[in-house]
């Protein structure tokens, strides 16, 4: 039955995936939202056509948004939406963005899409039916330690006030890993982890609009999400590991800073 939310989901990002290949590159207003977190034109004209295109298919349901705070309703079904994972690499012209949107029911995701509008990669996930990136089903890789693995991290807009713990995980896990990469979009590259093109994901703090969709989707690649001690991840601001499942455990030791 989540088909249908997966459905309305992709064609919302799609057609706000089509503004952000239109406007790349081009001169687009960029606003502060901190020091260095950025928000722009393009975040805000995507938010609002997803939150339409979602509004009309599905009045009742409630929609939580990155650039905006749509009224809720208290409706079991609530949307996450990322209009734009990204935006400082979509500001300064660097080729990793996407859109992230997530339908939860009584605070489950059933559904998640991410869409990568420059490759044209469309990636979907329904609760128990699978993740896929246009139409071909994904699986996480089988990579056993992390010294033959290749691992990807973000690093929160707090990091300049919130930088040793960071550093620590992060050089205790160059050590370990066979190489780390950090590209900008969470959503992004957590589909890359859900399709075995990277083995573990780490940050300390996400939000539910940028991981939800790809959480699923690592999820039903068969692989794990958890926070640090090996919980459910928040349906608020959390950290968040994820991995191909063989790894998990190794990797959350990793980042315990445990030895
Ligand atoms: C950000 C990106 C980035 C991550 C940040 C997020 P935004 O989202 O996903 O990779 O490191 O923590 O806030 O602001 O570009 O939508
Ligand atoms: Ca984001
Ligand atoms: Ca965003």
């Amino acid at each position: 039955m989540n088909w249908q939310y997966v459905a309305a989901a992709s064609e919302a990002a799609l057609r706000a995936g089509e503004i952000q290949r239109a406007r790349y590159g081009q001169q687009i207003e960029v606003e502060h939202k901190g020091t260095i977190n950025l928000v722009t034109e393009v975040d805000r004209q995507c938010e609002a056509i997803i939150v339409a295109a979602l509004r009309e298919r599905f009045p009742k349901h409630d929609l939580i948004t990155e650039e905006t705070r749509p009224s809720r309703t208290g409706s079991r079904f609530v949307w996450f939406v990322d209009p734009l994972d990204g935006t400082t690499n979509f500001a300064h012209g660097y080729p990793c963005f996407a859109v992230s949107i997530a339908l939860t029911i009584d605070g489950e995701t059933v559904a998640g899409v991410v869409y990568d509008a420059l490759r044209g990669d469309l990636f979907t996930a329904e609760r128990g039916a699978g993740a896929f990136r246009n139409g071909r089903r994904l699986r996480v890789s089988n990579a056993p330690e992390l010294i033959e693995s290749l691992l990807i991290t973000g690093f929160p807009y707090d990091i300049h006030q919130e930088t040793a713990a960071k550093l620590r995980r992060f050089s205790g896990m160059m050590s370990r890993a066979r190489a780390i990469r950090r590209d900008g979009a969470a959503a992004l590259d957590l589909c890359y982890v859900a399709a075995g093109q990277a083995d573990g994901f780490w940050e300390d703090r996400l939000e539910p609009w940028d991981m939800l969709a790809a959480n699923l989707m690592v999820e039903e690649a068969g692989g794990r999400v958890s926070r640090y001690d090996g919980t459910p991840v928040r349906l608020e601001p959390d950290e968040i590991a994820a991995s191909n499942g063989l790894l998990h455990t190794k990797l959350l030791a990793a980042l315990r800073l445990e030895e």
